[in-house]
């Protein structure tokens, strides 16, 4: 887009109050040479998709194939699985060409990246689900993207399976050959390819639509670093040791992972300190409230607060007020509770440093959290009915309604 017609664009949103005054993005000026490519250009991300993936969901959906694919993709799971027979021949073509390893992609880092993550998993349980998960409400093209696609309408679900990208990436065996995350990740692209396809068909979404289709490689940026930017910052914060080695091999997989998601090298940042930018300039001046994001916060919060879990709306209003701040979640109406407050401020580093044997103190709290992470995880598993990770699938409408 040029920065006339940006301007224009900004200009009648601002008019139809799609965007408040204080959220009016900046030109993009993040610059290529901190991203991997090593470039030194200057794209729009914003105006970047995905081509390749988009144009096999066209035809997928206008062919009719969608359901024989998702019957063919139940048995296509782990990494060095063959691709399944009972799909059309586009798609196997360009399957062959997506399901692998960028070439750049280091083998040793992934590696270390898995040691990494199970050591971490409760603390990124913690900070991905109660932290990201609900901050993803208030970034507002996801919010809606997300509510007006058929997943909003049954959020059990759709947690369910976005918990299962987390999961396999998060897993000791992420990228070996009886891992998931290349398949997972292939099957994600194609499940965005499709909602890139459908969302701009429905009235309800391009009533406050702000692009001509959604989850540009921009969009999805934003995204890992409402995930894994975020949960890099709160692991400095709450006091977990990470060698410059571990640190760059949490770079490293989300790195590969953003290229399998179909995101341009040229804006996949090299470094922290490159991702830190990229995110000051993406992600936190556009965060706002939405009727959208408003809706599937409560929900969301509804499944955590579940009888299986077991957990009582203060204490995880306000653990969600701890990890997302006191801002974003007044936007959200999440009550207050003092008493749960007071108890996470003290107790969450001591809970912390009990479990990195950083001190011997016991703190008052700790069956809280255990019960928190317990809740969480029943939550990934779809509240204990499924036995495993629930299976991505391709959608063929949006939300009914
Ligand atoms: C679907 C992960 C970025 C909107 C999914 C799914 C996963 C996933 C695992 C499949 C599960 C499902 O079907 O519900 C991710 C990751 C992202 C990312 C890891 C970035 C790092 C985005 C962005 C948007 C978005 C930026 C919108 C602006 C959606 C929608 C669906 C979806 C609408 C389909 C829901 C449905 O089934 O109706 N995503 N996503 N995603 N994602 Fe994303």
């Amino acid at each position: 887009m040029t920065n006339l017609s940006r301007r224009r664009a900004m200009t009648l949103g601002a008019a139809l109050g799609l965007v408040g005054l204080t959220n009016v993005p900046q030109a993009w000026s993040w610059s290529s040479s901190g991203s991997i490519a090593a470039t030194d250009t200057v794209t729009d991300p914003f105006q970047v998709w995905d081509p390749a993936a988009d144009d096999v969901a066209t035809r997928l959906l206008a062919d009719g194939s969608v359901p024989a694919v998702n019957t063919a993709w139940e048995s296509w799971v782990n990494n060095a699985d063959a691709l399944p027979s009972g799909m059309p021949a586009y798609l196997t073509s360009y399957l062959t060409q997506v399901n692998k390893l960028p070439s750049w992609a280091d083998p040793a880092l992934l590696a270390a990246s898995e040691t990494l993550y199970v050591r971490l998993s409760s603390y990124l349980f913690v900070s991905e689900s109660l932290g990201s998960g609900i901050l993803s409400t208030v970034i507002p093209r996801e919010a809606r993207a997300v509510y007006w696609s058929a997943g909003g309408a049954d959020m059990k679900a759709r947690a369910a399976k976005t918990f299962t990208f987390g999961y396999d990436l998060h897993n000791g065996n992420a990228w070996k050959n009886n891992g998931h995350f290349v398949v997972t990740a292939n099957k994600t692209r194609l499940v965005h390819a499709a909602v890139r396809n459908l969302l701009p068909t429905s009235a309800h979404f391009s009533a406050t639509a702000d692009q001509p289709k959604p989850i540009s490689n921009g969009d999805i940026l934003r995204t890992f670093h409402s995930v894994a930017t975020v949960a890099h910052n709160n692991m400095k914060k709450w006091g977990i040791p990470l060698s410059a080695a571990e640190q760059a091999a949490d770079l490293h997989a989300w790195q590969v992972a953003l290229s399998l998601l179909g995101v341009q090298e040229q804006f996949i940042p090299a470094s922290w300190s490159a991702a830190q930018t990229q995110a000051s300039q993406m992600l936190w001046p556009v965060v706002a409230p939405t009727t959208e994001g408003i809706d599937l916060a409560k929900t969301l919060l509804g499944y955590v607060e579940d009888p299986v879990a077991g957990l009582d709306t203060g204490f995880v209003s306000e653990f969600t007020r701890y990890l997302i701040g006191d801002q974003y979640a007044d936007w959200l109406h999440l009550p207050h509770d003092l008493v749960s407050r007071a108890l996470i401020q003290t107790a969450w580093p001591l809970y912390v440093a009990f479990r990195e044997g950083l001190s011997p103190i016991v703190p008052d709290g700790f069956y809280l959290f255990d019960q928190t992470l317990r809740g969480i995880a029943m939550l990934f598993l779809n509240n204990g009915t499924s036995p495993t990770q629930t299976p991505i699938t391709l959608p063929t409408a949006n939300r009914p309604g």
